[in-house]
């Protein structure tokens, strides 16, 4: 294939890296449900309690390595004749890691910090405490460069033109279930696009195709496969 391939990426991507996906961790961090503490809400009430949860996942995805998939996509890539778009849900920086160029972090990134004052953003120190400055405006108002549920995706206008721009939609990894990414693959096939699930086990959103099995061992299968053209 010879066009635009736009590639969307869930926790279903970093799984044989070791970071857990939300869904099969049962959705319970320390007897937390992910939603009750992912949320502006729960960094009101309980901001100490937030950045211990986002330290430990800094933790996790610093100590992580890339896996074959992550590599394969980097491959992908810089050897396509097209561009490839890589729009991950994902907040870890394997993709980056592997060589990966413009990710774009649509849920954001762990290893970056926000000021929730002044909107500066820096990269988060390994561990993150409620009263740190910021180092632009020095309010202690900083907080994981997250999008929690309820808070609108970044790059949302950046995503709608790559997948007007591709020939190809491909879901790798991500269960389909937290709008707006799981609405991408059906403006995708609005508009004509042919659509392709990498996944674990197969979703149930109408895809042209789907392919199950490890992201290791199928994606970089499929990466070849382009590649040979
Ligand atoms: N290889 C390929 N796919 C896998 C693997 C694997 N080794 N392991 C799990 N999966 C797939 C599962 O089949 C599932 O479809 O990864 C997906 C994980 O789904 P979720 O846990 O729902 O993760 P994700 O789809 O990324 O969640 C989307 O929800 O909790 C919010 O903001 C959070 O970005 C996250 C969003």
């Amino acid at each position: 294939m010879t066009g635009a391939i736009f590639i969307l990426s869930g926790a279903g991507l970093s799984a044989e890296s070791g970071l857990r996906t939300f869904r099969a961790a049962d959705g319970l961090w320390e007897d937390h449900r992910v939603e009750d503490v992912a949320t502006p809400e729960a960094f009101q009430r309980d901001p100490k309690l937030v950045q211990r949860f986002y330290n430990e996942r800094r933790r996790q995805a610093a100590e992580a390595q890339p896996n074959a998939a992550h590599k394969a996509l980097a491959k992908l890539q810089k050897n396509h004749n097209a561009p490839v778009y890589l729009v991950t849900q994902n907040v870890d920086d394997l993709l980056e890691r592997s060589g990966a160029e413009q990710v774009i972090h649509m849920h954001g990134a762990v290893k970056d910090a926000l000021c929730a004052a002044c909107a500066h953003r820096w990269t988060a120190p390994r561990e993150m405490q409620v009263a740190d400055p910021c180092p632009s405006c020095g309010q202690p108002k900083t907080r994981p460069d997250i999008v929690w549920f309820g808070e609108i995706p970044y790059h949302m206008d950046v995503i709608q033109d790559a997948i007007e721009d591709s020939d190809l939609f491909v879901s790798i990894g991500t269960s389909g279930t937290v709008y707006p990414a799981a609405g991408f693959g059906q403006m995708a096939r609005h508009l004509g696009i042919k659509t392709l699930e990498l996944n674990l086990e197969a979703s149930n959103a109408p895809f042209d195709v789907q392919r199950e099995g490890k992201a290791s061992d199928i994606v970089p299968a499929w990466v070849d496969e382009i590649l040979r053209g």
